[in-house]
C-alpha cells in the first residue's frame, strides 16, 4: 500500500443478493479472513438494506464490518421506503455509503443531499463513505479536477474527521464497465482530493481515500499501489468471496 493509513477494502453489493446465497458468500469471506494470522486492512461489505441485520449478525466478532448503501438525512418520519442512519446502526452496520453515483443519477441526489446524509450518518455513529466521481463527458472536456473539487467541498459533512469519514473516488464511466483510468490519472485525482482536504479538515492526511470503478483481482495491486490510494470500493467483483478475496489480499 502507498501509505501508512490502514487500508479499507469495501464491497458494494448494490441491489444483489438473497438471504441464503449472500450468507454463504459472507461466511466464505469471513472464513478466509479468519485464517490469516493478522489482517492488515479493514474489510467492509455493504449488502442491500434487507440483509444488513442478518449479515451484521453473521459478521459479528469477525474481521468483516457491515455497512448500508444509502441513508436518509432524517432520523425518522414520514419517508416511505427510506432507511435512516440510526436504523442501519441499530441493525448492526458500522458504515454507510453516501452519494454513490447510482444514487446521484437514479435519485437526483445533489451534493447538498449527500452532505445532509453524511451528517446524519455521523450523528448516528456510522462512518460515512462519501462517493465522488466525474462523468465521461466531464473527463473528456477537461473538467475532472474541478468537478471533484466541487463534489468534495459541497458533499463533506460538518464534523468529518479521519475517524468518521472516508472518501471514495469513482469515475462514473469506470463503474461496471471494465474500464479503469490510468494509474497516473488515479494518482492525479487522489493527490488533488488530498490537497483539497487540507483546507477543509484538520486531520486531512488521516482520511482514507478509496478508488472504485471496475476494480478486480487482476488490477487491484496496481491501483492500491498508487500514492494516496488507501483502499478500494468494489462492486461486481465483491459479490463472490472468491473474486473479492484476491483484492483484499493486496492490502493484507
Ligand atoms: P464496479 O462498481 O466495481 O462494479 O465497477 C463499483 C461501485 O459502483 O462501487
Amino acid at each position: 500500500m502507498s501509505s501508512s493509513l490502514r487500508p479499507l477494502i469495501a464491497g458494494n453489493w448494490k441491489m444483489n443478493g438473497l438471504k441464503r446465497e449472500s450468507a454463504e458468500e459472507l461466511k466464505s469471506l469471513i472464513h478466509k479472513a479468519s485464517e490469516q494470522n493478522s489482517v492488515g486492512c479493514d474489510i467492509l461489505i455493504c449488502p442491500p438494506a434487507t440483509l444488513v441485520a442478518s449479515m451484521a449478525e453473521l459478521a459479528n466478532g469477525s474481521p468483516v464490518s457491515i455497512g448500508g448503501q444509502d441513508c436518509h438525512a432524517n432520523e425518522k418520519g414520514a419517508h416511505t421506503g427510506d432507511t435512516s442512519a440510526q436504523m442501519l446502526k441499530d441493525a448492526g452496520a458500522d458504515y454507510v455509503l453516501v452519494g454513490h453515483s447510482e444514487r446521484r443519477t437514479d435519485h437526483n441526489e445533489s451534493n447538498e443531499d449527500v452532505k445532509a446524509k453524511a451528517e446524519a450518518a455521523l450523528k448516528a455513529g456510522l462512518i460515512a463513505v462519501v462517493c465522488v466521481g466525474e462523468t465521461l463527458q466531464e473527463r473528456e472536456s477537461g473538467q475532472t479536477l474541478s468537478v471533484i473539487s466541487g463534489q468534495v467541498s459541497r458533499s463533506l459533512p460538518a464534523g468529518g474527521t479521519a475517524e468518521n469519514l472516508v472518501i471514495a473516488y469513482e469515475p462514473v464511466w469506470a463503474i461496471g464497465t471494465g474500464k479503469t483510468p490510468t494509474v497516473e490519472d488515479v494518482a492525479d485525482v487522489h493527490a488533488h482530493i488530498r490537497n483539497d482536504l487540507q483546507a477543509l479538515l484538520k486531520d486531512a492526511d488521516g482520511v482514507r481515500l478509496l478508488y472504485g470503478g471496475s476494480v478486480k483481482g487482476s488490477n487491484a495491486a496496481e491501483l492500491m499501489n498508487v500514492a494516496h490510494v488507501n483502499g478500494a470500493l468494489v462492486g461486481g467483483a465483491s459479490l463472490k468471496a472468491e473474486d473479492f478475496w484476491p483484492i483484499v489480499e493486496t492490502s493484507l
